[in-house]
Order: structure tokens, then C-alpha cells, then sequence
């Protein structure tokens, strides 16, 4: 299963990476505009920033909304490193833009999925990833997971290659059942990846290893 971070700050990739564990980077506007990045050139040279830290694919979204537009600026965006995975959204223009991405061999990863009928079409245009938001789907009282489940089944029952990317991943909990039904990947905070070592036991029982091991040096 792969971790990606789900974020545009540079210092919470570089601590992923440094973790050794981090296999990938997801980004979208609103968190490009959470780290203050703005204009074409800012968000152009922060892509390449976060290309220099990680080592995974990083997904960079496109504004444009018409196909004309999004296949220019997807262009751009995958010339400037080979780890960008151009990040398109799941509408009408968004679907002819995958598939053209998928016929030049550009990776995409095919954004703002809430329903199984939307993760078939993406994989039928031939998307790389598909990002179904589970922590919104919960936010709005409706089961996240179970669309991961559907998604898992629909894709094994036809062989897609496309990779579920559970996206809108919230607490370690998430990770660990999207982990069970079989999600190629997860996409989260660092707080939810550093929240999985984490066990009071483990805490008690290398309290105690320690101090039973100053005891015996001090006989
Ligand atoms: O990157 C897309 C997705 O992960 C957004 O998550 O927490 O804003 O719902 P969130």
C-alpha cells in the first residue's frame, strides 16, 4: 500500500520523506493557497520544490475546466518533472482530457470522486489514479469506505489498472481500513500517518526495557 501526503507544505513532505516511509504527494488549489502560493510562476516553482523532496509521484492539479485548456496546462505541468501526475477533475471535459493524457502516456489522477459510476468512468479513460474523497462522503453522513469497497470490487471484476487513491483521508483509522479492503494508496496529513506508531503499550513496555536495563548496569 502506498502513503502519499496530502499537502503543499514543504517542511511536512520533507518530514514524510525523512520518515522513509512516503511514496508520494498529492496537492490541490485550496492547499496550494493554504501555503500563501499564488500565480502561474509561484505555483510553477513550488511543484518543483516538492518534486525535489519527494521521491513518488506528485499530483498537480489543472484550473482550466474546458479540455483545451486543461491539455495545455497539463502539458506543462508534466514537462516539468516526471514524477507529476496531472490532477484532473471528474466532469464531462475532465474525462476527454484523461483519456488524451492516458493515449500520450501522462500519468493523471482523476480528482472530486464520490460515486462508483464516477471511478468506473475514470478507469474506462484510462486514469493512473482515482481520488474517491472518503472523509467528505463522511462529513455528509454517507460511508465513505463502503465506496472504497465498490470501487475495489468493480475494478477487480474487470481488471482495471487504474490505482484507488483514497483521498480525504482523516484520522489512522481510515488508512487502516482502506487498508483492509485493498486501496492502492492512501492520501492524508502527516498526523494521520505518524498517528499509526503510535500504541500506550509500546510506550509502557520500552519505559520499562529501559529502566530494568539501568538497573542491571548499575549491579
Ligand atoms: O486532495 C484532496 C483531498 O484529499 C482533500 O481532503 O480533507 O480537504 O477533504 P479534505
Amino acid at each position: 500500500m502506498k502513503f502519499f501526503i496530502d499537502t503543499a507544505n514543504l517542511a511536512q513532505i520533507k518530514e514524510a520523506q525523512d520518515l522513509g516511509v512516503l511514496d508520494g504527494v498529492t496537492t490541490n488549489p485550496s492547499l496550494m493557497a493554504k501555503e500563501g502560493i499564488t500565480g502561474h510562476e509561484n505555483v510553477i516553482n513550488h511543484y518543483k520544490a516538492i518534486c525535489e523532496i519527494a521521491d513518488g509521484d506528485v499530483s498537480a492539479e489543472v484550473i482550466a475546466t474546458d479540455f483545451e485548456n486543461m491539455v495545455k496546462e497539463g502539458e506543462v505541468l508534466a514537462a516539468l518533472n516526471p514524477k507529476i501526475v496531472v490532477k484532473v477533475p471528474m466532469i464531462r471535459e475532465g474525462i476527454k482530457a484523461i483519456k488524451y493524457f492516458s493515449s500520450k502516456g501522462i500519468k493523471t489522477n482523476c480528482t472530486l470522486v464520490f460515486s462508483a459510476g464516477q471511478a468506473l468512468l475514470a478507469a474506462k479513460a484510462g486514469a493512473t489514479y482515482v481520488s474517491p474523497f472518503i472523509g467528505r462522503l463522511d462529513d455528509i453522513s454517507t460511508d465513505g469506505l463502503a465506496l472504497i469497497e465498490d470501487i475495489r470490487l468493480i475494478y477487480d471484476n474487470y481488471g482495471y489498472e487504474t490505482q484507488i487513491l483514497a483521498a480525504s483521508v482523516r484520522h489512522p483509522m481510515h488508512i487502516i481500513e482502506c487498508a483492509k479492503l485493498g486501496s492502492d494508496v492512501i492520501t492524508g496529513p502527516l498526523s494521520a500517518i505518524v498517528a499509526l506508531m503510535k500504541h500506550p503499550l509500546t510506550d509502557i513496555g520500552l519505559a520499562q526495557f529501559l529502566a530494568d536495563h539501568a538497573k542491571a548496569a548499575e549491579k
